[in-house]
């Protein structure tokens, strides 16, 4: 096995020096399992969120991951090997199966798209770049408490957008659970809002790095912070309130010598993919998805 973890920690390194925790696996929890074939090992594990939770919005209820890591000469193979054992064992509870990848180490992806695997959700990074000094845009200024109605908003129209592509569901819980949220963070949250007509027309959410340490170690460079929210009006798109949004967030972010800026985006999303990009973001990992039967949302 640490043949495995050392082979598996050396093909990602040279693939992509960016992409974190691929030295080792998860610890097991209770009840989870490892997996184990020839030139591989997995963690498979099950994530449950309550019907209740803002969780369960952003993600299917049952969610069962493999953690996978592998070594050998051919990694297709051994992957392959490694999923044909994990999928074949007996589930109580239905749900889609997930599997995590480094993007850029191409070499066994294969194996997932073969077995009815599709890339649904990109973990982008941005590294940071010299602080630009640029003047910031006029429409957009500084999120305030008087704004949460407008913000719950336009997150409420974020998750009915990202609801399209399949892994987020908008729940009869989802608006309270966003005014919740919003309440309780926006305090210590760095956000910014676009303003027409006195109207809350855009908004960018990032968690400072002391709030971002959950997510941090998908990346090799420290600190990390995590853009969790970012949202143009159909009204005022293609008219760069995007990126004035992201700009004012990245000014922020680059003159506290934030390292890495991560954000999820859907693989299948038109507008948010290019959007990044230009924004100067890339892809770091790529989750993979085997859907379940639809009724296991
Ligand atoms: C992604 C999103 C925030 C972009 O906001 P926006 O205000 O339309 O973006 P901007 O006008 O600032 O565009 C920035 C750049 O992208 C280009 N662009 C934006 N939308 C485009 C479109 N539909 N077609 C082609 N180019 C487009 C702009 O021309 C601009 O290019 P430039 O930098 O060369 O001038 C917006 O489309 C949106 O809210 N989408 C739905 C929610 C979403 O996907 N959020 C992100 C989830 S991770």
């Amino acid at each position: 096995m640490l043949d495995v973890l050392a082979g598996h920690a050396a093909r990602v390194r040279a693939a992509d020096p960016l992409a974190g925790g691929q030295d080792r696996l998860p610890k097991p929890g209770l009840g989870e399992q490892l997996v184990e074939v020839p030139g591989a090992v997995g963690l498979a594990s099950m994530d449950r969120s309550g019907l209740d939770t803002l969780n369960a919005t952003w993600g299917p209820l049952v969610v069962h991951r493999l953690h996978a890591r592998v070594g050998g000469p051919d990694p297709e193979a051994a992957l392959g090997a490694l999923l044909d054992a994990w999928t074949a064992a007996p589930r109580r509870e239905p749900g889609p199966l997930a599997v995590l990848w480094p993007s850029r180490d191409t070499a066994a992806v294969r194996a997932l798209a073969v077995r009815g695997f599709a890339p649904t959700v990109t973990v982008a990074a941005r590294p940071r770049r010299p602080p630009a000094g640029q003047a910031t845009d006029p429409r957009v200024r500084p999120a305030t408490a008087d704004d949460l109605d407008g913000i719950a908003r336009l997150y409420e129209a974020l998750v009915a957008y990202d609801a399209q592509f399949g892994w987020v569901t908008p729940r009869p819980s989802t608006p309270a659970r966003i005014r919740e949220h919003l309440t309780g963070t926006l305090p210590r949250s760095w956000a910014w809002v676009a303003e027409h007509d006195g109207t809350v027309t855009g908004v960018v959410i990032v968690d400072p790095p002391p709030r971002s340490r959950w997510i941090a170690s998908m990346v090799t460079r420290m600190p990390a912070a995590y853009l969790g929210v970012m949202y143009a009006d159909p009204a005022v798109r293609g008219r760069g309130v995007g990126a004035a949004l992201a700009a004012a967030a990245h000014a922020r972010l680059d003159a506290w010598g934030v390292a890495t800026t991560l954000l999820h985006h859907a693989v299948a999303n038109p507008l948010s993919g290019p959007f990044w990009a230009r924004q100067g973001y890339r892809p770091v990992h790529t989750q993979w998805v085997r859907q379940g039967r639809p009724s296991a949302r």
